[in-house]
């Protein structure tokens, strides 16, 4: 059987983006595997992270994932930094990855952006943590948006130097499961960038906490060209902005592209934005009503999470005992 593993991290409000292409694929996946699910609370320090929010962020993301569906009873769900496996083998890791593999990552040259010299270290090494979330518990099996492949082929390539360094046949192959490119939903103020819980702008996404108003007002407000709406997928040619709500729709409806253009292609764009609106409300208003319920019950979602932690821990301590066996830190059996 596959092991499951994907992570999160509690850098903001889940976002509409973080749910069509993550949260939502997730659900389906408890049921039929072994799944662990990880708020990533380290990997969101690599940039500064005002404590109380962070906590705050970290509970609101537990219970956002419970309110899509996620349950402690089919998965493992819990935070990072309460299982010390992580942090243990993503030193083991540092010394395993090579920094010219490390100077390739995109992600890391569009966060660091221009000053390089002032990212943190933590930001540089990213990766090698993201390779000791997913091989302490030997999972192969990671559903991540296509942004996060990059990071996947790395752990890979630490996976197998481990493997031939130490002589062991140790850590498996992981098998990216990159979630469909049609799931990548972009920024509401500019159809070229990606919708992100970290964007300045609160205008550029749905957030899954945002009420009924907010969602029928940002996508009121969300950028558009003049033109009517084309009625095939040609038509969405130098039109990002049109594809992207177009998409939206689709993705929330469970219908197609072609088929939301076979019933909207003409229309302009105030018309189309209503129907998308309310899609968006009836289908978020329930997560969010849900959400809203389980924080107010801050011990049990702790709770819970504690749960989760000790459960995850009980996979991952022995893979990385093990793993000190191989690399001299505790003498072999
Ligand atoms: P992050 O927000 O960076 O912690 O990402 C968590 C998960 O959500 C990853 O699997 C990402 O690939 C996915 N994700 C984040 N933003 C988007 C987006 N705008 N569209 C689709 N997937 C996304
Ligand atoms: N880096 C991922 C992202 O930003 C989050 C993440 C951390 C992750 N560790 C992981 C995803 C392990 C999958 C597996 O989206």
């Amino acid at each position: 059987m596959q092991r499951v593993f994907s992570g999160i991290q509690p850098s903001g409000v889940p976002t509409l983006g973080n749910y069509l292409g993550a949260i939502r694929n997730w659900v389906p996946m408890q049921d039929q595997h072994e799944s662990l699910f990880c708020i990533v609370d380290m990997h969101a320090i690599t940039v500064f992270q005002e404590p109380a929010q962070l906590l705050a962020q970290t509970r609101e993301m537990a219970a956002t994932l419970l309110a899509c569906g996620l349950s402690p009873e089919k998965c493992i769900l819990f935070v990072q930094s309460h299982v010390p496996a992580h942090a243990e083998l993503a030193w083991i890791f540092n010394c395993v990855a090579r920094m010219g593999w490390l100077n390739r990552m995109t992600q890391f040259k569009d966060k660091a952006g221009k000053d390089r010299e002032a990212a943190s270290a933590g930001l540089y090494v990213y990766p090698n943590l993201m390779a000791a979330d997913i091989l302490a518990y030997k999972a192969t099996s990671v559903p991540v948006g296509d942004d996060q492949k990059q990071h996947l082929e790395l752990a890979n390539d630490i996976a197998q130097k481990f493997n031939h360094d130490y002589q062991a046949d140790f850590f498996p192959r992981i098998e990216p499961h990159i979630l469909g490119v049609a799931a990548r939903v972009m920024s509401l103020r500019d159809g070229t960038k990606k919708m992100s819980k970290s964007d300045a702008s609160d205008q550029s996404r749905i957030n899954l906490n945002d009420d009924a108003d907010t969602i029928r007002n940002k996508i009121k407000r969300a950028k558009t060209d003049t033109e009517p709406l084309p009625d095939n997928m040609l038509g969405f040619e130098g039109r990002p902005e049109a594809r992207n709500l177009v998409g939206i729709l689709a993705a929330i409806t469970g219908e197609t592209q072609e088929g939301v253009l076979r019933a909207h292609g003409g229309k302009g764009f105030g018309p189309f934005k209503e129907v998308l609106a309310d899609a968006l409300i009836a289908h978020l208003e329930p997560i969010r009503t849900e959400m809203l319920r389980l924080l107010e019950d801050a011990p049990a979602l702790d709770a819970a999470l504690r749960r989760g932690a000790e459960q995850a821990d009980a996979i991952a301590g022995p893979i990385v005992t093990e793993v000190k066996r191989i690399v001299g830190f505790l003498p072999r059996k």
